[in-house]
């Protein structure tokens, strides 16, 4: 008898590739009492109290994983000293080593969250110009905001392919045509072009390393600056690896640094792929072509750091969350992490899917999609009743909570209508979101009566989805 030989099955389920060593137990509420509170919040997600919701908190992936035991024991070892404290070493090293740039051939700015680098990115480079405009294949909501903020445009370049039904693989790459021909007409008025792995604008979709080897191509041609938005880097390589023929065989860690190779610099939320509940950061290459006629950005962003931040050697963190990314980083180019990271996000879209919920394909990294514009096509609901925030207000009283980027939080003429359902890291159960997906079906059966969502205040406010108010009605 070959006892391997009898074990050689494959099976239907994997397990996880970790397993629970804390847990936190839900409080009871009942439905009269979660519908109290949505009403008291305005119907708006983000006032709705986390602790009322059971199972399904899919608002953000960001910042909301759950720590590993080895982060955990790591923060125990985090130095809350103000200058140079013993985790800083630590995070410059765990950069080198997972991005593959020397420390010697960068400048590295820490801060709390990546909207604070944006702030002091886009701030320096407002004072570069008068009609500036920044090329993305999709620009997050803040990093948008931080742009236009300082008088830039932020021009979005998506896929033509990302609403095509040909379920390509790589929906996320920058339509490289449109950035030439905005090169070819506005050449001394473009001082970044920037590209976000995954592009959580653009449906959670993947970038190919062929796109960023186009850009950079393209980039070099006209003599400009490539930046990543590396958010969601790791989830980025896991599908350049699985999808990309020539990359089948590399390790995660390989992917990343020759991705990385191709940029000039970097922003990046660490509370992402840093696997970490807050922290983010900027990292300029000495060689950037932007530093030849603006050497003064890098002391300048130095200043910004330090007034608005802190010292520069713990940015706008703690040094236990320096400690926390430190771990973060060496688990998140895994590959037994990200298969289970994705697959578990994969999955969840396959049973929305099974039921019939209109969502987005292929799936993206970090979230689920709805089509928000699908869903609702044989109702009476248009673009401007904000169907998508009545969906994610009913939900709550599911103890479910998704959240709209769509026509509400983006405006009606938003390429898009989305309802996100982003899966925290390392949090929850397929359980969790087997019951996510089942309120969802659920709605989508009674999709005909599911009434306007009607802003009562906020709806002319920037960044409405933040504040606004609303009644169904
Ligand atoms: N860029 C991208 C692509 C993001 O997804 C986010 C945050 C940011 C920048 C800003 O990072 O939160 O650290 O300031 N996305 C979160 C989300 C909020 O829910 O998708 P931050």
């Amino acid at each position: 008898m070959n006892p391997l030989k009898l074990v050689g099955f494959k099976t239907k389920h994997l397990p996880r590739a970790y397993v629970n060593s804390s847990v936190r137990f839900h409080h009871e509420f009942s439905t009269q009492e979660r519908l109290q509170a949505a009403k008291k919040a305005g119907w708006n997600v983000f006032q709705f109290p986390s602790e009322m919701l059971k199972g399904g908190d899919l608002l953000s992936d960001s910042g909301t994983g759950t720590l590993t035991a080895k982060q955990m024991a790591a923060m125990i070892l985090g130095d809350e000293a103000y200058g140079s404290n013993y985790g800083y070493f630590k995070l410059l090293k765990t950069f080198e080593d997972t991005f593959g740039i020397a420390n010697a051939d960068s400048e590295i700015y820490f801060f709390h969250q990546c909207r604070a680098a944006e702030h002091a990115l886009f701030t320096q480079i407002g004072g570069f110009g008068n009609s500036l405009k920044i090329p993305s294949n999709g620009h997050f909501d803040t990093t948008r905001a931080n742009i236009e903020n300082n008088k830039i445009k932020a021009i979005d370049f998506f896929s033509k392919k990302l609403h095509s039904p040909d379920h390509s693989t790589f929906k996320g790459n920058m339509d490289i045509d449109e950035l030439e021909k905005l090169l070819k007409s506005d050449l001394d008025n473009i001082p970044l072009v920037y590209i976000t792995i995954t592009n959580n604008s653009g449906g959670g979709q993947p970038v190919s390393m062929e796109n960023l080897q186009a850009v950079r191509k393209i980039c070099d041609k006209y003599h400009k600056t490539f930046f990543f938005d590396a958010c969601r880097f790791a989830e980025n390589a896991w599908f350049i690896k699985k999808y990309e023929p020539k990359y089948k065989n590399k390790l995660i860690t390989e992917i990343v640094t020759e991705a990385f190779k191709l940029c000039d610099g970097f922003t990046i939320s660490l509370k992402k792929d840093g696997l970490a509940n807050m922290g983010g950061a900027l990292l300029i290459k000495k060689s950037a072509p932007v530093l030849k006629k603006h050497p003064e950005l890098l002391n300048n962003l130095r200043d910004h750091q330090i007034l608005t931040e802190g010292h520069p050697t713990y940015g706008g963190l703690t040094g236990r969350d320096i400690m926390t990314i430190v771990e973060g980083l060496k688990t998140v180019i895994t590959e037994s992490y990200l298969d289970s990271r994705i697959g578990q996000v994969h999955e969840f879209g396959r049973y929305l899917k099974e039921r019939k919920v209109p969502v987005l394909e292929p799936f993206g990294g970090h979230a689920v999609y709805i089509d928000t514009d699908k869903f609702f096509a044989d109702t009476k609901l248009k673009r401007g009743d904000f169907a998508g925030i009545s969906l994610t207000a009913l939900l709550l009283l599911k103890g479910v909570r998704l959240c709209e980027l769509g026509a509400f939080a983006f405006g009606e003429d938003y390429p898009h209508n989305f309802v996100r359902c982003a899966i925290p890291r390392n949090k929850y159960e397929i359980q969790d979101l087997y019951y996510v997906a089942d309120c969802v079906a659920e709605m989508y059966q009674q999709r005909k009566k599911i009434p306007k969502a009607i802003p009562v205040f906020g709806r002319n406010l920037t960044l409405r989805h933040f504040k606004a108010r609303f009644e169904l009605k």
